[in-house]
């Protein structure tokens, strides 16, 4: 991984989060099928990305990009008389996260990261991001559901505050696992805002600084 130094000397960490758009959603339905192989239907995120009571993000890679052939259109294609084709660089996208907000409550509804850039922070980076995103939103308690057996993403909200509150049994269709409600504490009290920032201060310590360009 390139590593690289800002102009205050300090390590910078070459992803960014930013808002989902409709370019992205190739890779982010790559990362989806790699990440939940069983989900059925694939979630559609042309719709999610316009859904109001929605926001998702992405993780995506300040150094590296992905070329992509595809058919051109409309102006494109009268400027290129020559073929249909025409070639986009695109940034890549190492992850991504959804919430929806209901009632006082931001509910993470996804989260992956590409396999070969996991255990790199990107997780940990989009967790802050949607933690920012519901102090935004104001709302109360960020929840969501994971997997009894999915210890890693388990030690990933743990790590965030966030505590095991229930059980939905049989909640998964394809094994009939039960899956574990986790559930942050008031999220707008001192207490909670001085743990998320000791954690974003680890977290540059220990990555490097980022940009997040999604408020
Ligand atoms: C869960 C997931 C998003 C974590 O992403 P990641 O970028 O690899 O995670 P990070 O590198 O930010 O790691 C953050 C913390 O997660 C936990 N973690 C991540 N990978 C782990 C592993 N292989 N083993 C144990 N703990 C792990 C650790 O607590 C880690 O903190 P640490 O580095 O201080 O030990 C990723 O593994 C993934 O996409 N999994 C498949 C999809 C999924 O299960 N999503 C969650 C649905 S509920």
């Amino acid at each position: 991984m390139t590593r690289v130094r800002t102009t205050t000397n300090e390590l910078a960490f070459p992803f960014s989060l930013r808002p989902m758009v409709k370019d992205d959603i190739d890779q982010v339905s790559t990362i989806e099928r790699e990440s939940f192989p069983t989900l059925w239907p694939p979630t559609s995120y042309r719709k999610e990305i316009t859904n109001k009571i929605a926001e998702y993000i992405v993780c995506v890679c300040d150094h590296e990009y992905l070329t992509v052939t595809k058919q051109s259109n409309g102006w494109r294609r009268w400027l290129r008389k020559k073929g249909t084709l025409v070639t986009v660089k695109k940034r890549l996208v190492a992850g991504f996260l959804g919430v929806w907000y209901m009632g006082g409550e931001a509910h993470i509804v996804t989260v992956a990261v590409k396999g070969e850039f996991r255990r790199r922070g990107i997780g940990e980076l989009l967790l802050i991001g949607s933690l920012e995103l519901a102090t935004a939103r104001d709302a109360q308690v960020l929840t969501l559901e994971a997997r009894e057996s999915n210890n890693i993403a388990k030690a990933l909200y743990a790590k965030y505050g966030f505590l095991e509150a229930g059980l939905r049994k049989r909640y998964y269709s394809d094994n009939h696992e039960d899956a574990v409600i986790m559930t942050t504490p008031d999220i707008k009290t001192s207490g909670f805002q001085q743990f998320i920032s000791k954690k974003k201060k680890e977290f540059d310590l220990r990555y490097g600084t980022n940009s997040r360009e999604y408020l």
